[in-house]
């Protein structure tokens, strides 16, 4: 046989034909009777250890009774926690640092409780329950009646072959498992309380506090803040290091810009200025992202999360977005070492503080 007729032979018999006739082939046509792309079917059924032998079976039947019992100790270990841990209480946890006792512990116990559920029902699937291999040709959309019937019938007989009926221990586990889970959105609910009500209204900023650069951890001077910088800063005598930092500064974070004093609008923003330094709460009115984004030309600075938009040459109105509120400012002077120090705390709650405002 050529070597034309040889590579003739590898392309299906349509296109056999056509390269045949293409290249002047005449009657040397290559038929092809089978099916180059033929079904191979499925390889033959290999039974699990589990199927052939009871002990094994028995085996993985407690393996996953032991996953469904662990995951409802660790559902109330989850429910523990609200009462073991106090709401402030911070522990040191390698590498992550300084976290919330009461968060790690719900974190931890509530992933467990979840994982194990699904890890048990995996095991549970993949050793117990029937493993045949099924060949399902593909059908219209629309389930015909005798479909939804087989559908159903199918359902009934997965239900059999899970044995979910025989292996008691395994279905009381996991009904157990299931139900608990659920409780630990019950205990959420004590996060909804109580209002923080006036923790917002007070912030570490008071008379004579300095403003520190968050980037340099020095105090902040009038000629260190040009025209169209963003800077934040922090209350002296808050550092990393404190272990309640991010509260803190949480609520007293604040952003610093400079505008030409002609150019600010509200009467107020301008008396509580330095040569037309303004400080602002970073803390966005709406649900409490903190600030990062700056126009200069504008002077309007955006919060990330919904686009809430505030002009801070006029007293930090809102000009777009879901805020209800403008940013509170800080007001701020220059102290006899020429550096720039708070007049006094807020006016205003910072942050959302809805609850305040009626
Ligand atoms: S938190 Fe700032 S716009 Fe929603």
């Amino acid at each position: 046989m050529s070597s034309q007729e040889n590579s003739e032979e590898n392309l299906p018999a349509e296109q056999g034909t056509a390269h045949a006739a293409a290249h002047g082939g005449g009657t040397a046509v290559v038929q092809h009777d089978e099916d180059p792309f033929a079904d191979p079917g499925l390889p033959a059924h290999k039974p699990r250890i589990q199927d052939i032998d009871e002990r094994a079976a028995k085996r993985s039947e407690r393996s996953v009774a032991l996953m469904f019992t662990l995951s409802m100790l660790a559902t109330i270990g989850f429910i523990a926690s609200f009462v073991i841990f106090p709401i402030d209480k911070i522990v040191y946890v390698w590498p992550i640092g300084h976290v919330s006792a009461l968060n790690l512990s719900l974190g931890l116990t509530l992933g467990l409780a979840l994982f194990l559920i699904g890890a048990g029902a995996v095991h549970w699937a993949r050793t117990l329950m029937s493993d045949v291999e099924v060949a399902d040709d593909r059908h219209p959309i629309e389930a015909a009646p005798e479909v939804k019937a087989k559908v159903l019938a199918d359902f009934a007989d997965g239900a059999r072959e899970s044995a979910i009926g025989r292996r008691k221990l395994i279905r009381n586990t996991m009904f157990g498992a299931l139900a608990m889970v659920p409780l630990s959105g019950v205990v959420l609910l004590r996060e909804l309380g109580p209002l923080p009500e006036d923790k917002l209204r007070k912030t570490l900023w008071a008379k004579g506090k300095l403003l520190i650069n968050m980037n340099t951890n020095e105090p902040l001077r009038p000629e260190d803040v040009v025209v169209g910088s963003l800077t934040f800063v922090k209350p002296e005598g808050l550092e990393e290091s404190n272990h309640d930092f991010n509260n803190e500064i949480a609520k007293a974070a604040v952003m610093i810009v400079r505008i030409q004093p002609e150019e600010i609008k509200d009467k107020r923003e301008l008396e509580w200025s330095v040569d037309g330094i303004v400080a602002y709460s970073k803390i966005c009115t709406h649900v409490g992202c903190p600030i990062s984004l700056y126009e200069q030309q504008t002077h309007h600075v955006l919060c990330p999360c919904h686009q809430s938009t505030f002009d801070l040459s006029d007293g930090a109105r809102v000009i777009f977005g879901p805020a209800g509120h403008p940013l509170p400012q800080l007001r701020i002077g220059v102290n006899a070492e020429g550096n720039l120090e708070a007049l006094g705390d807020f006016e205003e709650p910072v942050g959302p503080a809805f609850w305040e405002r009626g």
